[in-house]
């Protein structure tokens, strides 16, 4: 806990990014795959393997990933191999995945806010406004020429920190308000990769569940109610925190849709 702390404290981030959450996420995701290698080793290999199975069947020229994160659940070397440009789009990057990508020369580190709206709502909260919250907007641009687009365990986490944000420190949103907020942002990633001219794969969470051994305790909509719509769905479930990770008491698992081709 101290040494994810003072990591926190030294590594140079945004203001807005480190004052919500982001670099304290991806800092705890970093703690937490070191304390679950064995818990989350199969669902890092089913995104890998789903990713190089939608890779196979488009031309090797470019490629983007978002939500490419700390590059757990990227086969980066097969992309690298095969793609003359590999984009990593994250909203920040970490030190160490600007070392580990560094000698790759075809493979470039995009930095982008994927709801286009994480800067307006700290700003929005800050100084105290009431009316509609930000709406999402993307510059389709960063990855319109891209052969495959890989949403990579991404479209959940996008309205967490906006939505808890705003929770948090404006008394002005109720809770339909939130959820609303939410919605929009997901169904705004859904639109954006349904108009992308290449192939798009999506890998997301759809339910979390909360257990006690083989009770299900409580299920989580993470998409708000958004649906996802494919001819073929690979399933699969990640034990991200197995107890005693949150409590001795309880285990939460997230059940996974694997896309190869969300346009097919
Ligand atoms: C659960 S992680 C995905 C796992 C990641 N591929 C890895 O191996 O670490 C979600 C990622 O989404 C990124 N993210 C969250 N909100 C974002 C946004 N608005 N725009 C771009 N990336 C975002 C986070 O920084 C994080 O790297």
């Amino acid at each position: 806990m101290l040494a994810e702390w003072f990591r926190h404290l030294t590594t140079p981030c945004p203001t807005h990014l480190k004052k919500m959450g982001y670099l304290k996420e991806l800092i705890a995701i970093e703690a937490r795959h070191g304390r679950q290698r064995a818990a989350w080793a199969s669902h890092l290999e089913a995104c890998k393997k789903l990713i190089l199975e939608a890779a196979d069947a488009v031309k090797p020229g470019r490629v983007a990933v978002l939500g490419s994160g700390l590059l757990l659940d990227v086969p980066l070397r097969e992309l690298s191999e095969k793609f003359s440009d590999v984009r990593l789009v994250d909203i920040f990057h970490m030190p160490a995945v600007e070392k580990r990508v560094a000698g790759l020369a075809n493979v470039r580190l995009v930095t982008a806010d994927l709801t286009g709206l994480a800067e307006a709502t700290f700003a929005h909260v800050n100084e105290g406004r009431t009316g509609a919250l930000p709406s999402p907007e993307i510059d389709a641009g960063i990855v319109a020429d891209c052969d495959l687009v890989v949403s990579l365990n991404l479209l959940t986490q996008l309205p967490l920190l906006p939505m808890g944000w705003v929770q948090e420190n404006s008394p002005a949103y109720d809770e339909d308000a939130l959820r609303s907020f939410a919605r929009g942002i997901v169904d705004h990633h859904l639109e954006f990769l349904l108009s992308l001219p290449g192939r798009v794969c999506l890998i997301t969470e759809k339910q979390r569940a909360i257990c006690d051994g083989g009770d299900v305790l409580q299920e989580i909509d993470p998409l708000f109610g958004s649906e996802l719509r494919a001819a073929q769905i690979k399933r699969w479930t990640w034990n991200i925190a197995p107890r005693p990770e949150i409590n001795r008491h309880i285990d939460l698992s997230f059940r996974m849709a694997g896309i190869a081709d969300l346009k097919g």
